[in-house]
């Protein structure tokens, strides 16, 4: 089955305007010129830096995202963003429900999944986050939890709206932590993962390792039959690094 791939950049609360157009200048410098057109490469970045990345991407293989969105789609939600604000600023993706955001700011399976409805709705692409703490991953029940995060996640969703998800495993003992998962549990984890999809979709939709992948370690997880592609943190951060992990997938 031939998915799409994906290297989606995750800059997290870092980086100004200047430091930001110094590293897209080199990212776009150095994409490679023979990227496969079923390989996406996306920078999801600060809110602060969506409309300064977009000028300099708008004409190039590089496509925009953000790390969060609103549920609602307008009105008395202070602080919130909203998908039709992202799409003005060239926003293609958004990033829901990553662990950060469920473990620091009380996300939940409900929000999320009421984000990713909005998003649909609106033609942002979901990169819909999930992964298991490391107590969970120590007393062996990632596959509940992913699974739990999966269901709850999706629910509601025709079969046609879920194909427009990419999903990303997370463990989060891997982020930030240069302890990436394993190929081979990485592999074993997102091919469960598939199977809980509906019948119609599971062999259609991406999805992506995160967790420490960098420039050393991305080709042998990307190489993993189920692997789709990579939401990359700290690597992200460094052009030549991120690129690395892009050129893996050629
Ligand atoms: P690191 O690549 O820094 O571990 O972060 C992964 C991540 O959280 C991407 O969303």
């Amino acid at each position: 089955m031939n998915r799409k791939r994906i290297i989606a950049g995750n800059w997290k609360m870092n980086l100004t305007q200047e430091s930001a157009k110094e590293l897209m200048k080199d990212v776009i410098k150095w994409t490679p010129k023979n990227l496969p057109n079923d390989v996406d490469v996306v920078v999801c970045v600060p809110f602060t830096l969506l409309s300064t990345v977009h000028a300099m991407t708008k004409n190039t293989r590089i496509k925009l995202g953000a790390q969060n969105m609103s549920w609602a789609e307008k009105g008395a939600f202070t602080g919130e963003i909203s998908s039709e604000q992202l799409i003005e600023q060239g926003v293609t993706h958004v990033i829901i429900g990553h662990s950060e955001r469920r473990e620091m700011f009380n996300e939940t399976c409900e929000t999320v999944n009421k984000k990713i409805k909005t998003a649909l709705k609106n033609n942002l692409t979901p990169i819909f986050c999930i992964g298991e703490s490391e107590q969970q991953f120590e007393k062996g029940e990632t596959n509940t939890v992913v699974s739990r995060q999966t269901k709850n996640g999706l629910e509601g969703l025709t079969d046609d709206e879920i194909k427009k998800v990419i999903i990303a495993y997370e463990p989060i003992w891997a982020i930030g932590t240069g302890k990436t998962a394993s190929k081979e549990d990485a592999q074993k984890v997102i091919a469960f993962i598939r199977e809980q999809l509906p019948k119609g979709v599971k062999d259609i939709i991406p999805i992506l390792y995160g967790g420490s992948m960098n420039a050393q370690n991305a080709k042998e997880l990307l190489d993993q039959i189920d692997i789709d592609g990579g939401l990359i943190g700290g690597a992200s951060l460094k052009a030549h690094d991120f690129l690395c992990v892009a050129g893996s997938c050629i």
